[in-house]
């Protein structure tokens, strides 16, 4: 008999699953399932990250210290209230592990991005869903899962999958309701592509008070997903946990080489927001003329309603364009089966994709 077992709860943690295929191959696909740059990352960037080849055999700068300057330098923040980690991903994890633990209670949406209850169940605590309004987080329901045991808020807004996200005026709502108790994450991965004014990505509200925290990263409009680049403005107590949590050296050389590049590059993310900006739109317009529902967005995806009938439905349109080497997004595991999140890609792409949907639907 083997007596060695995960502590309780690791085992009911589902694995996150990836849109994409192995590591390598993505230039045969068409690919339009993880939300990730249309045009890939600023030629600067690029460069930057191949100059880090002549330096592979030092350890990085395990503080990020350039990286955190330049990032303070765009944003006109404090790079020592900044922490930089390997994706978003890691800060979302890290703070879980910071703040919560056994026996408490994480609050997220229903609907929200899928990382959430792997990394609250990580830490042994309990992801409590809370359903979406018209597929926008519910500020009210949020408040009203609130307990004794609630350590954390995980937030993405724009929110993935649904592209939806609240305004500023229910963000400081949300954080005033919240006890001071508990810390509310605000998970700005999609924030530079969002072109409403009414909108703030989280800084304001990080630096009115000691208890939130907003995360970004480097994978989404910067084109630097292969890096496992993201950062975390903080109070700089927030800011000193994450640094005692961290590994030492969590975010490579070429990783923050290329993000210096990446984050100076201004130019270059006005283009892609720009490109967002007429596509989001005229993509959700082909897609209702086909007789199709997409849902409003502000990020750089749309998620597409298809109808019920089997020939129809999003698991024979996710079949069919995956047999055309076109990869979508099915997000059945996000609780919503009868639709596919579709990145917004390059012009010929979301030609391609609206050809090929039609024949789909013919
Ligand atoms: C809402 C949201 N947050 C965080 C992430 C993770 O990004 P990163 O690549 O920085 O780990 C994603 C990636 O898809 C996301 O959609």
């Amino acid at each position: 008999m083997n007596d060695l077992a995960p502590r309780p709860g690791i085992l009911d943690i589902a694995p996150y699953v990836p849109g994409n295929p192995l590591a390598g191959g993505m230039a045969k696909y068409l690919n339009l399932a993880s939300n990730e740059s249309a045009f890939g990352p600023s030629p600067r960037a690029r460069a930057a990250y191949l100059e880090a080849a002549t330096e592979l055999h030092y350890y990085p700068d395990g503080g990020s210290t350039r990286l955190r300057s330049a990032i303070g330098a765009v944003h006109g923040l404090d790079p020592n209230r900044i922490v930089c980690g390997a994706g978003s991903d890691e800060l979302l994890t890290l703070l879980a592990r910071g703040y919560a633990g056994p026996g408490d209670e994480i609050i997220m949406s229903a609907h929200g991005f899928a990382m959430y209850p792997i990394t609250t169940r990580s830490v042994g605590a309990k992801p409590v869903m809370v359903p979406d309004r018209n597929l926008t987080t519910d500020v009210d329901g949020f408040l009203a899962h609130v307990t004794p045991r609630t350590k954390l808020v995980f937030l993405a807004n724009p929110n993935n999958p649904t592209g939806t996200a609240i305004s500023a005026e229910e963000l400081k709502r949300l954080r005033k309701g919240l006890p001071e108790s508990v810390l509310l994450v605000i998970d700005a991965a999609y924030s530079e592509y969002v072109v409403r004014n009414d909108y703030t990505a989280g800084i304001d509200l990080v630096d009115a008070g000691a208890n939130t925290v907003m995360t970004r990263t480097f994978s989404k409009i910067y084109g630097l997903a292969a890096l496992r680049v993201g950062w975390a403005y903080c109070p700089p107590a927030i800011a000193d946990v994450l640094n005692r949590l961290r590994s030492p050296f969590n975010v490579g050389t070429a990783g923050q080489m290329a993000a210096i590049a990446a984050i100076e590059d201004v130019a270059s993310v006005d283009r892609a927001r720009a490109h967002n900006d007429v596509w989001l739109p005229r993509f959700a317009s082909e897609v209702t003329k086909l007789g199709l529902k997409p849902h409003p967005s502000v990020a750089n995806f749309l998620l597409v309603e298809f109808p019920d009938d089997e020939k129809r439905n999003a698991k024979a349109c996710n079949a069919f364009m995956q047999a055309r080497g076109i990869l979508l997004r099915p997000v059945g595991v996000y609780g919503l089966p009868k639709c596919l999140r579709i990145t917004i890609g390059t012009e010929d792409e979301m030609r391609r994709l609206t050809a090929a949907l039609a024949e789909f639907l013919a």
